[in-house]
């Protein structure tokens, strides 16, 4: 089986209009496939990060990574809510990502968090390609995980991911995670954040 033919095909987006493939089928799994993420994989995924747009190319965009058997994979596993540890330990590889909060000038970067958001992006696309998933967590202890890895002041933890082969046994997952994990992927209509002309939400 290759791996493109290991993404599940029930999860694909029920799109409204044509997709690009490498959107249409990606989807944040909790399980993963026991094939290795590589070093080399890992190069790749930072390449596409590194090519994002950025403000004024600042790119001001970080990451702290570690395979599953190191110090630093655990490291990050304290640091997630006990919901995300529960089923990311199913990933090879764990990473954290911060970004650089001030410009060059000691300006506050009010697009940083955009930037890392972009580089994000990149990596997600890159990481289809190759038939890797990468679901992204926000339930992580920033503070803690600032601490743990002696972030220095100016950087700011924003999020925990899981990385790994799409793949991998439901059973790994509790009952009701395997229930999430089969349910429908649903979005909100276009309308409701595509605005043409004016502001079209009501509070
Ligand atoms: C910034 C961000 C934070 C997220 N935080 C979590 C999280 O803490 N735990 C989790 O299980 N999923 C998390 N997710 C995954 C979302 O729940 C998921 O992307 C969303 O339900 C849409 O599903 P899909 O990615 O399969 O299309 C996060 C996604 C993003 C982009």
């Amino acid at each position: 089986m290759n791996e493109i033919e290991q993404i599940a095909l029930d999860k694909i987006a029920n799109n409204d209009h044509e997709l690009y493939a490498l959107i249409k089928q990606r989807y944040s799994p909790r399980i993963f496939d026991q094939k290795p993420v590589t070093e080399d994989d890992m190069k790749k995924l930072f390449e596409a990060a590194r090519w994002a747009a950025s403000c004024y190319n600042w790119q001001p965009w970080r990451f702290i990574y570690a395979f599953k058997g190191n110090e630093g994979y655990d490291k990050i596993m304290n640091t997630l809510s006990d919901f995300n540890q529960e089923w990311a330990k199913n990933a090879p590889v764990l990473m954290l990502t911060a970004y650089k909060e001030k410009t060059p000038e000691g300006e506050e970067n009010f697009h940083a968090l955009h930037d890392l958001g972009l580089s994000m992006g990149n990596m997600t696309v890159q990481a289809q390609y190759m038939g890797i998933a990468i679901h992204h967590m926000a339930g992580v202890d920033w503070k803690k995980a600032q601490e743990v890895f002696d972030v220095p002041k100016g950087y700011h933890i924003s999020t925990a991911v899981a990385i790994g082969y799409y793949g991998g046994e439901l059973e790994n997952l509790s009952d009701e995670l395997q229930e999430q994990e089969q349910a429908e992927r649903e979005r909100k209509p276009q309308k409701s954040f595509a605005f043409e002309n004016e502001w079209k939400e009501k509070d």
